[in-house]
């Protein structure tokens, strides 16, 4: 069993896609989600770990001296954890350098928009739908990749597309693509565990 850490920062409807993937889906057998990381005290998603009965721990940025020390104690709980895989699941923040060695290529991220498109630092939430449809576009989506060091540019794994229709407000264009979501992450999570973390 692929033991899965989850770090997100605000409703975790990702988070909990993931954990109904295992219990009655697709990763079922495959994956359990034995640590959820926020590093907001208000996040809804602590109080779906604990409903879920999973280990939850908030890490907030404010009580550290710096990034490193912040980054550090994540670290410190996703190794106790003995997490195999890290999945990004709404994350307002920058992944460190040091996690990402440690948890080279096993660090995944779901970003609400069809990337290489509408991605890059200030790319996050409600303000890439915004931006998709002040562009005008026609469709939009999710993409599941994989974490480097710069924002939404690692490899893709797995995009989903849905229309944005003309009368479409940012509103209805972060439904839609949420749902796209909530399909692709579970996905992206098994087609990673098949192709790249089984011997
Ligand atoms: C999701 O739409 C996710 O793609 C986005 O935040 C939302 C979190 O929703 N992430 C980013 O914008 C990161 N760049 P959730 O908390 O309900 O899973």
């Amino acid at each position: 069993m692929i033991r899965l850490a989850i770090l997100a920062s605000g409703v975790g409807s990702n988070m909990q896609a993931i954990v109904d993937a295992y219990k009655f889906g697709i990763l079922k057998g495959l994956a359990e989600v034995v640590l959820v990381i926020s590093n907001n005290t208000n996040a809804f998603v602590l109080e779906r770990a604990k409903k879920e009965n999973i280990k939850s721990v908030c890490i907030e940025r404010k009580n550290f001296k710096d990034e490193e020390s912040f980054n550090k104690e994540i670290l410190v709980e996703l190794q106790a954890a003995n997490t195999d895989l890290v999945c990004l699941a709404g994350y307002m923040r920058m992944i460190d350098k040091e996690i990402l060695k440690v948890y080279n290529g096993r660090i995944l991220n779901i970003h609400p928009a069809l990337l290489p498109k509408f991605g890059g630092k200030g790319m996050y939430g409600h303000f890439v739908h915004e931006a998709v449809v002040k562009a005008g576009g026609k469709k939009s989506g999710a993409t599941v990749h994989f974490a480097n060091e710069e924002y939404d540019s690692g490899k893709i794994i797995l995009r989903q597309e849905v229309e944005v229709s003309k009368s479409d407000t940012p509103e209805d264009v972060a439904r839609k693509v949420l749902e796209a979501e909530h399909k692709i992450y579970p996905q992206a999570i098994k087609k990673v565990i098949e192709e790249n973390l089984r011997g």
